[in-house]
């Protein structure tokens, strides 16, 4: 029987990842005391190879927010802003500057060193985003600090026709491809957005780690008949398999599914630093203090 039904789908996705934990995130505070909702790079989840942090912003009483993140360093990583709503001014030591608007991304190669702020261009209203970190294989974590600043508009949005709209950050689905320009670790970022009887599936590489995040309602993930429910403000990490697959879970759900080829190689944190040796930190520590950044 199997063999025939595998016959009659030759376009059949592998096994659909499980979802093996689900974690919460924590309030925190961070930059200026921006209050955030830390998911990745807590005690629970300190981190998600390659993933190194994940942070909500979510608040429309400015006082969470509005003290922004001013001048601060960041080497050896990346990190990749995402603003659902409000807008943050960017600008750093190099003379770059830009500014985030509602859909539009900030991908950040920090490399051997940047010293940059975000700050809040809105004194009320709701900012909504989220700051993800993603590391940089040993060999790329003095790399020359790039961006790539993708407007909303250059985000490509596929219509999936089974009730999920799917926005492609970086690599690929069903076929598009997101504008970043991927680095070692391959990612994939997708903002998903499934309406209660949608469907949604993508194939995942089984070598690669990969986490779900609901940001709004509630959606259904893993195997068909087997699925777990995941609520706004929880993370699935998903567990073994070679695709992704969501439902409905009674109501519309909007979710962040990012994926990623893990590095395994040390991860030395030290705030904005995250270096694979102490060594490294202290010289990091060593050039932001004389300027070298
Ligand atoms: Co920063």
């Amino acid at each position: 029987m199997t063999a025939s039904l595998d016959a009659k789908q030759p376009a059949r996705q592998g096994k659909a990842r499980p979802i093996a934990r689900v974690v919460k995130g924590q309030p925190a505070s961070d930059g200026a005391g921006v209050k955030l909702n830390r998911v990745i790079g807590t005690g629970q989840l300190p981190d998600l190879d390659p993933f190194l942090m994940l942070d909500e912003f979510r608040s429309d009483d400015p006082a969470a927010y509005i003290a922004g993140f001013p001048d601060h360093p960041h080497r050896g990583f990346e990190t990749v802003t995402y603003m659902l709503a409000g807008r943050m001014r960017h600008g750093d030591n190099k003379g770059n500057k830009g500014l985030l608007g509602p859909g539009s991304v900030q991908w950040m190669t920090a490399g051997r060193g940047i010293v940059h702020s975000e700050m809040p261009e809105q004194e009320q209203g709701l900012m909504w985003g989220f700051q993800l970190w993603i590391n940089l294989p040993a060999r790329d974590k003095m790399t020359a600090p790039r961006y790539q600043d993708i407007a909303a508009d250059a985000i490509p949005q596929v219509a999936a026709g089974n009730g999920a709209t799917v926005k492609v950050i970086a690599g690929s689905y069903d076929g598009m491809r997101g504008p970043v320009d991927p680095g070692r670790t391959e990612p994939l970022y997708l903002d998903v957005d499934l309406a209660a009887d949608g469907s949604f599936s993508t194939p995942l590489p089984a070598a690669h780690a990969g986490f779900v995040y609901v940001y709004d309602g509630a959606v259904e993930i893993g195997p068909d008949g087997a699925g777990r429910t995941l609520s706004r403000g929880e993370l699935g990490v998903l567990g073994e398999g070679e695709a992704v697959s969501a439902r409905g879970a009674g109501g519309a759900g909007k979710f962040l599914l990012l994926a990623g080829r893990p590095l395994r190689e040390p991860v030395v944190k030290y705030g904005p630093f995250v270096m694979n040796t102490p060594d490294e930190i202290r010289q990091a520590i060593m050039d932001f203090q004389a300027g070298r950044f």
